[in-house]
């Protein structure tokens, strides 16, 4: 168990594994007399669907599923509205609760349904990816897409119960696997170091999904998430420290209109370029430089953003919502487990970062 400590919001993350069944017990906080929505996408629901709806029905919930499609491309407000008609006509109230149930796309959805309808009811994340038990379902950070661009909508809405169960990654495919790792190496680089030395030293285990490895993983990122959290819910200040890499990222997810990386792709490179910046600035040793670029590279994920111009990457990064006043804000690594937040990095130095060594 790991504790998110908010005053009155404060909530649970209990990890195991093949514990779902122990779901029921979980939610003795959740009244059973109102109806419950189960949100998933169709893939998870195909594989676990019926399972966890069984669990929680034998547990004497009443509960629905509502099925999303999936995808970056249902994650806008088209979708959020299909929510609200079928809350409506399975007769939701005030105490009535949603299980997101599904990786980051159903957790924002699902977070960013509960946290408005009929100004908010409660949720609890059962999260399916390595992305969503490590990062996403922790923090209450939900929301949508707008055309104009990713995550523009939203809410801070805390959940009641974060449900991790590692037994749910034995079928995620390869490539969304690595996406969470990205995430995972992220943890280490930003906070912890001895943290990025297990991740070194297990890291063949790592790669074929150990369960005992996947346990202690996703309990060191979530508390590290919680600690963060705890400390600035809001992100005013130190919570942006977990997007170490992201502005890099989303402008090459954007400028490849997502059809060549994945979130923690992006995010990889982008590690790879704040801490290739860090050492031109002078504020990274080159043997920390190395050992990041090693780790991304001995898990198979991307080091390179392809043939995409350095200039046009910083014009994008321009318009990362993160920014403020127009000045590009960058988190940057000072040792591995030391990060720290800069927004005086001058773009001329973030371009020529970006073209060098390709
Ligand atoms: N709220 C936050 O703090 C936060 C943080 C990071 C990312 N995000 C958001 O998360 C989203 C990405 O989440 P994601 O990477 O989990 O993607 P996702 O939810 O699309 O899941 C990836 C794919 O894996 C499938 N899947 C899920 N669980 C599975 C399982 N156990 N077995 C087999 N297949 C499974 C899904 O159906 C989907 O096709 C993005 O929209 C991003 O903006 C949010
Ligand atoms: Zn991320």
């Amino acid at each position: 168990m790991v504790r998110v400590e908010l005053g009155e919001r404060s909530y649970d993350i209990c990890i195991g594994e093949n514990r779902i069944p122990r779901l029921g017990e979980l939610l003795n906080f959740v009244p059973k007399t109102s109806q419950m929505i189960m949100i998933t996408d169709e893939i998870v629901f195909k594989l676990y669907g019926s399972r966890v709806l069984e669990i929680l029905r034998s547990a004497d919930f009443k509960v629905e599923p509502a099925v999303i499609s999936g995808g970056e491309g249902c994650k806008n407000l088209a979708t959020v509205a299909w929510l609200y008609e079928q809350m409506v006509a399975m007769g939701l109230d005030r105490k009535s609760t949603v299980v997101a149930l599904g990786g980051g796309i159903v957790g924002d959805i699902a977070g960013f349904a509960a946290a408005t309808y009929m100004r908010g009811i409660g949720y609890i994340q059962i999260p399916t990816t390595v992305l969503a038990q490590v990062d996403s379902s922790v923090g209450g950070k939900t929301g949508v897409n707008l055309p104009q661009g990713k995550n523009l909508v939203g809410a801070f809405y805390q959940p009641g119960l974060v449900f991790v169960d590692v037994a749910f990654i034995e079928t995620l495919p390869e490539r969304e696997y690595l996406t969470g790792l990205a995430e995972i190496i992220k943890y280490g680089i930003i906070w912890d170091k001895d943290f990025f030395n297990y991740l070194e030293e297990h890291r063949e285990r790592i790669q074929s999904r150990d369960t005992e490895c996947l346990m202690h993983i996703t309990s060191r990122c979530c508390s590290i998430k919680a600690e963060i959290v705890a400390q600035d819910e809001t992100e005013s200040g130190l919570r942006a420290l977990l997007n170490l890499g992201h502005t890099f990222g989303h402008a090459f997810e954007t400028l490849t209109n997502y059809q060549s990386f994945t979130h923690g792709e992006g995010v990889a490179v982008g590690m790879i370029y704040a801490a290739r910046l860090a050492h031109h600035l002078g504020i990274i040793p080159v043997e920390d430089l190395e050992r990041i670029t090693n780790l991304i590279i001995f898990y198979g994920l991307p080091v390179s953003f392809g043939n995409l111009k350095g200039q046009d990457i910083v014009v994008q990064m321009r318009k990362d919502k993160k920014n403020i006043g127009g000045k590009i804000q960058l988190i940057l690594p000072t040792a591995i487990g030391a990060s720290k937040i800069f927004d005086d990095v001058s773009e001329a130095n973030v371009a020529m970062i970006l073209d060098l060594d390709r």
